[in-house]
This record gives structure tokens, C-alpha cells and sequence, in this order.
């Protein structure tokens, strides 16, 4: 291949890259969409009894399509909603993956274990809701380090531990209820004006003490509607991908608008070609 030619796939590379950013970013070195791979994580620790979860496949392009799953305009995962769908099981490390999440709801369930410490790695989040759960431990310190949340309910679980002083750092918190744990002080100050830290037997034993509430009525639990993703993937085209060889570039090819990539330019035929020969 000459000089000329080796600059003109480059050129198209960039052009390639530039119009499939965010895909090519989603895609691991086997070609596996990553956020696919966290929540699978996620859906491997928990039980589903009802099944809401069923139509989460491994072999998924991108998990857009999936029941309680929101993504944005760019195939990201922004919101996880599961309230009130009766799982249990423990909450996977793994959703420290979806690193693009902003809303997070678990609400009304029977999750038990820890609360992962890996959520402090969503720096995009800004509403965290996993009330009336069975989570137990402590509040991970690392809950600090969420810059963006504005809405945290950890209420009616079984944390234990002292509160959390790295609260206090999320200078943009609206809205915070840790009632109904066993948490113990001392209760740093935070920025939340609307909070409820009542039914912790060690800070609050009769809820009545000053501090115990904040002054505006707090809202009810979040209710979004999160049971629609978006159309499926036609059948071909799954059953394209679910087979396996060259999975990322069938995706580009599939997902992508071809016409950077079509037929009448040579290079990048020469490219695609050479790909596929020397996997
Ligand atoms: C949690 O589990 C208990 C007993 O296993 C059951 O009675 C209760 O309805 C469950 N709660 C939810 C929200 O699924
Ligand atoms: C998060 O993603 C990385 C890289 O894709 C992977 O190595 C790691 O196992 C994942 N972590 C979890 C907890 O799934
Ligand atoms: C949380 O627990 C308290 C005390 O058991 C109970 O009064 C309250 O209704 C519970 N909150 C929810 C939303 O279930
Ligand atoms: C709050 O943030 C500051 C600066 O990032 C850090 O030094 C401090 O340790 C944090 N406090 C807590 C309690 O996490
Ligand atoms: C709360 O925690 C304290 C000390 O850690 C413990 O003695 C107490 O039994 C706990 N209460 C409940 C209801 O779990
Ligand atoms: C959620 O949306 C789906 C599809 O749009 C609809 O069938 C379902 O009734 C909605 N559920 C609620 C609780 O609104």
C-alpha cells in the first residue's frame, strides 16, 4: 500500500471515528459493548422473580432496546429504573461501569447486601433512590465524590455506621432521606435543605428531636415509567451480530451510516478486507 494511499484510510479512519464516536468508544477490545457487559453484571446478582429482566441478552449491540433502561440520543446508558419489580439478590459492583448514568432508581424491593462503593466512580449521576431495600453496611464514604447528585434516598434499608462526612461535599444535594437505618453521629453538616434522618435509632430516637427533618416537605419516591426502550433491532440484524465474528464492525456497518464507508471507496474496502483476513 503506498504513502498516498496509506493517508487517504487514515483520512477515512478519522472520518470514521468522528461520525461512530461514541460507538467505537462503547466497545471493548473484543468488540463487546461495555455497557451491555456491566449490566449483565448487574442482572447475574439479582433475582427476578417476575422476569422483567428476561429480554437482557449477552449478545446485544447496545442494551437501548432493554426493559428499564434508558439511553440518550447516542446510545448511552443514562437512567437504570427497576422500582418496584419484587428483586432481590445483591446490587453488582459492576454498575460502577455504566459510567454514563444519571439517574438510578431501585426503590421498593428486596435487595440485600452492601450498597457498592463503585457508585461514587458516577460522576454523572444526580439521583440516586434505593428505599426500601434490605442493603446493609455502611453508607459508602465514596458517595462523596458524586458531584452531580442532587436527589439521594437510601431510606428503610439496614445501613448501620456512622453517616457519612463526605456528604457534606456534594455541594449540589437538594434532597437527602437516610430515615428508617441505624445510623450513628455525628451528623456533619450538609448542603440538603429538604432531609429526613428520623427512625435511626442512634441519631433521631424519637424523630422528634431538632434536626431530624428538613423544613420543606419532601416529595414521594420517583415514579417514572421506565418499561419502554426503544424498537428492537430487526431480526436479521440481531441474529447477525448474535453471530458472533467481527461483532464492532458489523455494528459500524450495520448501525453507522455507511456511506463513509461504502463500496466505491476503494481504501477503505482494502481496509474492512484485510480486517476480516487477519482477525
Ligand atoms: C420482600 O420479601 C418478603 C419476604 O421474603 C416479602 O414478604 C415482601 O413482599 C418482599 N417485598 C418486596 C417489595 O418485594
Ligand atoms: C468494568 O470494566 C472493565 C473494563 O471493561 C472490566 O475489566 C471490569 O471487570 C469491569 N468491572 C466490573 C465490576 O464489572
Ligand atoms: C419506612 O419504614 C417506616 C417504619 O417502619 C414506615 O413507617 C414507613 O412507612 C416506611 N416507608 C415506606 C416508604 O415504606
Ligand atoms: C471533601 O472534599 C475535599 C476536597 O476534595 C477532601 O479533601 C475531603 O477529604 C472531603 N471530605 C470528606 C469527608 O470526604
Ligand atoms: C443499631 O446499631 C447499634 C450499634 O451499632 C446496635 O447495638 C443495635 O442493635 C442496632 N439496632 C438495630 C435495630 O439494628
Ligand atoms: C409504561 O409504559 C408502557 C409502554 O408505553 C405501558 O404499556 C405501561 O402501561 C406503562 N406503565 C405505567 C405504570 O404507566
Amino acid at each position: 500500500m503506498g504513502a498516498e494511499n496509506g493517508k487517504a484510510v487514515l483520512f477515512l479512519l478519522l472520518l470514521l471515528f468522528w461520525f461512530c464516536g461514541s460507538t467505537i468508544g462503547l466497545l471493548s477490545p473484543k468488540g463487546v459493548n461495555y455497557e451491555v457487559q456491566a449490566l449483565m453484571g448487574i442482572k447475574a446478582s439479582l433475582k427476578d422473580p417476575h422476569g422483567v429482566l428476561d429480554n437482557w441478552d449477552q449478545d446485544s449491540v447496545d442494551p437501548c432496546s432493554w426493559t428499564m433502561v434508558t439511553c440518550s440520543a447516542e446510545n448511552l446508558v443514562i437512567g437504570l429504573g427497576t422500582p418496584s419489580q419484587s428483586l432481590s439478590g445483591t446490587l453488582s459492583s459492576s454498575v460502577g461501569n455504566l459510567t454514563n448514568l444519571e439517574i438510578l432508581l431501585l426503590q421498593n424491593n428486596n435487595i440485600s447486601g452492601p450498597v457498592p462503593p463503585e457508585l461514587g466512580k458516577l460522576s454523572k449521576l444526580h439521583t440516586l433512590d434505593l428505599s426500601n431495600n434490605c442493603f446493609t453496611g455502611e453508607i459508602p464514604s465514596s458517595l462523596g465524590q458524586l458531584r452531580s447528585l442532587e436527589y439521594l434516598r437510601l431510606s428503610n434499608n439496614s445501613l448501620y455506621g456512622a453517616f457519612p462526612l463526605s456528604l457534606g461535599n456534594i455541594t449540589q444535594l437538594a434532597f437527602l432521606d437516610l430515615s428508617y437505618n441505624n445510623l450513628s453521629g455525628p451528623i456533619p453538616k450538609f448542603p440538603a435543605k429538604t432531609f429526613n434522618i428520623a427512625g435511626n435509632p442512634l441519631l433521631c430516637k424519637t424523630g422528634s428531636e431538632q434536626g431530624c427533618y428538613g423544613t420543606v416537605p419532601m416529595p414521594m419516591s420517583f415514579n417514572v415509567n421506565f418499561t419502554h426502550g426503544k424498537p428492537p433491532l430487526d431480526w436479521n440484524t440481531r441474529k447477525r451480530i448474535a453471530l458472533g465474528a467481527g461483532r464492532g464492525l458489523l455494528y459500524l456497518h450495520e448501525q453507522c451510516d455507511p456511506k463513509i464507508i461504502h463500496r466505491d471507496v476503494k481504501a477503505a474496502n482494502i481496509l474492512l478486507d484485510e480486517y476480516f483476513e487477519k482477525p
